[in-house]
């Protein structure tokens, strides 16, 4: 069965992601090749009510392992749904987070720490990006961009939890190597953009 290419985009909050992922977008575009594009939580009807009530203001009582279990149910149903029968139709597959971001958050930020991996190993069930680009950001620069009154439950948490999750990201592009591109998230949208174009091409050469 041909398989597909699974690209996965992470990074600390206000790290400049969502102007990237439009870049990504346009990559594809320029080369008339089709992508299917989908994001966590979410990118199902199941999983997108899982996303209201996870980044809820309201739902400040939420238990953390009930916070891992909810992105990890979200996460299994994506999987089931939508990226594993893309990619075994050969798609390309552009996601906006996934495991790496639970590892993070929820792994170093929540201090969940392993119980994450394991719970989210059977959520993703072996369906592991290619390649995932990682935007690297000082979480105090990247969360001066995010005006106070729209954050969501996860971006309003206390500096000392951002920073973990950085270190968290950090950890993961050490031990993923092969897979986690870093890619340096202070220098302006055009040269990280250039950075992942290139990364791209690459990519494609491989196929
Ligand atoms: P977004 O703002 O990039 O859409 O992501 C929503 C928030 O959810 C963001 O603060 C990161 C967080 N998150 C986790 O804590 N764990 C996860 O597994 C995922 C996918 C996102």
């Amino acid at each position: 069965m041909k398989k597909g290419i699974f690209i996965s985009i992470e990074g600390p909050d206000g790290s400049g992601k969502s102007t990237q992922i439009e870049n990504i977008k346009q990559f594809f575009k320029d080369k008339k090749m089709d992508i299917v594009f989908t994001r966590e939580p979410g990118g199902t009807a199941i999983g997108e009510r899982i996303r209201a009530i996870i980044l809820d203001n309201n739902c400040r009582e939420m238990d953390y392992m009930t916070e891992a279990m909810l992105y990890a149910a979200a996460r299994a149903q994506h999987v089931a749904q939508v990226i594993r029968p893309a990619l075994e139709d050969g798609k390309i597959v552009i996601c906006d987070r996934f495991v790496d971001s639970s590892i993070a958050y929820q792994g170093y930020g929540r201090g969940l720490g392993e119980a994450v991996a394991i719970i989210n190993s059977y959520a993703v069930a072996g369906c592991m990006p290619d390649v995932t680009f990682l935007l690297k950001l000082d979480p105090a620069v990247g969360r001066n961009r995010i005006r106070a009154d729209q954050q969501d439950r996860l971006e309003s948490e206390k500096e000392a939890f951002h920073d973990e999750v950085f270190r968290g990201y950090l950890q993961l592009e050490k031990d993923n190597p092969g897979r986690i591109v870093g890619i340096d998230a202070s220098g302006s949208i055009e040269d990280i953009k250039l950075d992942i174009y290139k990364k791209l091409e690459e990519v494609l050469n491989c196929l």
